[in-house]
């Protein structure tokens, strides 16, 4: 393998992210070299989603474009890796000659074999899942970030089967990687001067190592380095304890920054959809979280006209979202996926025009909450910590706040990576502008007993 060239694209979740970080190492340390364009690359592996029709099209699409790439290329080897790889081994190898290998989440230890055996003229797949691989033990070499924000895999797979999604297809059992790998790659990130960690899994706060529960992993995770500021992604309703919340509140290097899937806001729905929760015990613990955290910044995922869903159902979304008046929310038309429950049992039954209406108004109602909270941010002070140059202008750098707001202000003498406090002037639904008012770090902000 030594001297061919790679490239990694990737689609989908943070997880997906996160493993082509782990993918690109396993690379490296077989001396292969990464380029940075699929044109110039001997081998390009495409990270694939599943999550909805739309991905699993762009993906296709890609695919097609790689495959004219390969006809001026004889030599490209084409591989697909994540989501798809799993539910669609055998379409992607045998009638669309589109790629080499075919590789599953669990199964990215063997590529350098499988790439191999590309050479040695076969066609090479291995979508198998395990119960164990967390690749506790690889270090991600992080080549596409900012130096500032860093994604760590916690945990994988999922065992919560709602009745819509994939993921526990595509990425198999839950299984969660041991606290003591975790807290060396956090400092190994703070001898590398990254200032944000976002500790990741399909369901995050269900990890558990033996006795090391979230809360447990949380809080030493925050101890590593006070100046790193901590973030979670994706939570589940259904493991929220008080400790969690009283520890966030507590510890400033730990987000005030929820991001709280409902999918639904009626009981029928909910039930429909196997998730475990009312609508009534869902806003219990957003009030909890209000309560014990103030100022907390929430987010959600919702799902619009899932089978059988009435217009009362509906409604009843927009009411649960107007009620809790979320910061952010990712909003999607349901899309059916082979394999899940609702495939299996239910009928995709609400009208293609249905869906788009009600997950519109959705939108549109979720767009005015975002103002209307947005403008209550003029003139507050918030503590953003400076990402990149800004996409509008060389002159801005654009940052976020502890809840998560994308804030752009002045360049002056800032720079990634920097802790700046600021003021907010004006909004928009979706970024705050501000002004720079001084350059501090996080534990003088905040005033904070350090905690280390
Ligand atoms: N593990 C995460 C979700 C991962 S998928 C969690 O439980 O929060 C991200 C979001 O995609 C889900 O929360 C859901 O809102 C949406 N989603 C999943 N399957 C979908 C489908 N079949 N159609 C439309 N949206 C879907
Ligand atoms: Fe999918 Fe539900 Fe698991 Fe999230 S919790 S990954 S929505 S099955
Ligand atoms: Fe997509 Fe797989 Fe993530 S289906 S959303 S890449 S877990």
């Amino acid at each position: 393998m030594t001297n061919k060239t790679f490239y990694i694209e990737t689609y989908g979740c943070q997880m997906n992210f996160a493993d082509s970080e782990i993918v690109n190492s396993i690379l490296l340390e077989e001396g292969m070299k990464p380029v940075h364009d699929a044109e110039s690359a001997d081998v390009v592996l495409v990270n694939t989603c599943s999550i909805r029709e739309n991905a699993e099209t762009k993906v296709w699409n890609r695919l097609k474009e790689l495959r004219s790439i390969k006809k001026e290329n004889g030599e490209l080897t084409v591989g697909v890796l994540g989501c798809m790889a799993e539910r669609i081994k055998d379409r992607i190898i045998e009638q669309e000659h589109l790629v080499d290998i075919v590789v599953g989440p669990d199964a990215y230890r063997d590529i350098p074999n499988l790439l191999q055996e590309v050479d040695d003229g076969r066609k090479a797949v291995n979508v198998l899942l395990s119960l164990e691989e967390t690749y506790a033990d690889i270090a991600p070499v992080r080549t596409t970030g900012n130096g500032v924000n860093a994604f760590v895999s916690i945990m994988r797979g999922c065992d919560n089967m709602c009745a819509f999604c994939v993921v526990p297809f595509t990425r198999g059992r839950e299984r969660s990687r041991p606290m003591g790998s975790i807290l060396k790659e956090i400092k190994q990130l703070s001898d590398e001067g990254y200032k944000e960690v976002t500790l990741l899994g399909q369901n995050v706060n269900s990890y558990l190592d033996g006795e090391t529960t979230f809360t447990k992993l949380m809080d030493e995770a925050s101890k590593v380095d006070p100046e790193i500021r901590f973030r979670f992604s994706s939570p589940h309703p259904k493991d929220f304890p008080d400790d969690l919340l009283h520890l966030i509140a507590e510890r400033p290097n730990l987000c005030n920054y929820i991001h709280i899937p409902a999918q639904a806001g009626s009981d029928t729905m909910l039930e429909r959809m196997r998730r475990p929760y009312t609508r009534e015990g869902y806003l219990e613990l957003i009030d909890n979280m209000k309560a014990i955290i103030p100022g907390v910044s929430l987010s959600t995922d919702i799902i619009a006209g899932f089978c059988d869903e009435t217009e009362e159902e509906h409604q009843q979304t927009l009411t649960l979202m107007a009620e809790v008046e979320y910061d952010l929310a990712y909003m999607f038309a349901y899309s059916e996926r082979e394999r899940t429950l609702a495939a299996r049992k239910f009928e995709d039954n609400v009208p293609e025009e249905t869906k788009k209406r009600r997950l519109s108004e959705i939108i549109t109602q979720q767009r005015e909450i975002q103002e209307r909270r947005n403008k209550e941010e003029v003139g507050r002070r918030h503590l953003v910590l400076v990402e990149s140059t800004s996409k509008k202008s060389d002159a801005q750098l654009s940052g976020r706040t502890d809840t998560n707001k994308m804030v752009v202000f002045d360049r002056k003498d800032f720079k990634p990576g920097d802790y700046v406090e600021v003021e907010v002037k004006e909004t928009t639904s979706a970024t705050l502008i501000a002004d720079p008012i001084r350059k501090t770090t996080l534990s003088e902000y905040y005033g904070a007993e350090v905690v280390a």
